[in-house]
């Protein structure tokens, strides 16, 4: 199954539960808005255009439970639904996208409050069907800059999993690998919730793809003694200097790259792009919790000095000047970014 998806039959929002993959897979069902809300913040779905689609479908729950039997009230139950979904996660920009495309719906519709209702959930179904094309068009752009033989350092998880279906960096090595191109992957684990070594192995492992989990802090001697030619990885928010704010660890990535001369490629659907942003110094970075860096057990033992303090920024900004290229489904995009990225995001 995708990992979000409409359930007709009972009107309900479907998803996959992250936080147990790989171990378990479970799928859970959503009726009301405010349990969307919660697992966005929760990370029961997680990955930018993901969370984007998921609060979409968040929106048409919320018209469904609506009690209004006009317009006005309804839109304003929809105003309140719209204010906790936007609040539930603060960096990937697809989650407002997504609300904003839900909202130039409701503001100027002048139906009734059941064809709204029924807008609402055709607007948040067109939403899941474009990611997974789009998904696609950035993943045959870029699997031409993949060569057969090719390995890859990828980071954080950017697979169906993070999207609706198909992924965005992951894509791209999924689309290379069905095209017949050898391609192996070195996936960074990608510290403290592991997105890399639980989601993206265990995508890799069914798309057939040979792959081996690093240490975050291993990509860089693996580029130091030529063992990699690319790095790939997804994008949280990209601002109009072609600034990316991607999952935490994706700057000392793109630093080893550059200074080992390995491109490294930023790869994410155009709606992720916020041109209200000049720099990446302005995109705001969600901390979490410091239990998702302290609470590790090895021999049911904790690791960490009872009493241990942590940071958790869940996201770092890396710099233009260290990015290669950024892979859009309108093409891929080289820099000058400040002024190729607006330009194709405009035309
Ligand atoms: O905190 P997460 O797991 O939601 O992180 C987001 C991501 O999945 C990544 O940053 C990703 O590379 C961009 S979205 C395909």
């Amino acid at each position: 199954m995708r990992s979000i998806e409409w359930d007709d039959q009972n009107h309900r929002l479907m998803m996959i539960d992250q936080r147990i993959l790989p171990g378990q897979l479970e799928v859970l069902s959503f009726d009301r808005y405010q349990a969307v809300a919660e697992a966005i913040t929760t990370m029961v779905v997680r990955g930018a255009p993901a969370i984007g689609v998921a609060a979409a479908f968040g929106m048409a729950l919320a018209g469904f439970q609506s009690g209004a039997h006009d317009l006005p009230g309804l839109k304003d139950d929809l105003a309140k639904a719209d204010d906790m979904l936007r609040a539930s996660r603060p960096t990937a920009v697809n989650l407002p996208w997504a609300l904003g495309r839900i909202n130039r719906l409701v503001q100027p519709f002048q139906g009734s409050a059941a064809l709204l209702r029924k807008r609402l959930l055709e607007e948040a179904q067109a939403m899941a069907e474009e990611d997974v094309a789009t998904n696609r068009r950035i993943s045959e752009f870029g699997a031409v800059l993949i060569n057969d033989g090719d390995t890859i350092i990828h980071h954080c998880n950017t697979g169906a999993l993070a999207t609706v279906d198909w992924g965005t960096a992951l894509g791209v090595i999924r689309m290379a690998h069905e095209q017949g191109k050898r391609v192996h992957v070195l996936v960074d684990e990608t510290r403290p919730r592991l997105q890399g070594a639980r989601l993206t192995a265990w995508e890799l492992q069914q798309y057939g793809i040979p792959y081996e989990i690093i240490p975050d802090g291993a990509a860089g001697l693996m580029m130091r003694r030529g063992l990699a030619q690319k790095v790939l990885f997804g994008a949280d928010r990209v601002a109009a200097n072609g600034d990316v704010a991607n999952k935490i660890g994706t700057y000392m990535l793109a630093l080893a790259a550059y200074d080992n001369a390995v491109p490294a490629y930023a790869v994410f659907p155009t709606s992720t792009v916020d041109l209200t942003l000049g720099s990446g110094d302005q995109i705001p970075i969600e901390e979490r919790s410091q239990a998702e860096v302290l609470d590790i057990q090895v021999h049911h033992q904790p690791v960490m000095p009872q009493g241990a303090t942590a940071r958790n920024p869940a996201f770092d900004v890396t710099p233009h000047r260290l990015i290669a290229g950024l892979i859009t489904e309108k093409g891929v995009i080289y820099p000058p970014f400040h002024r190729n990225l607006p330009e194709i995001i405009l035309r």
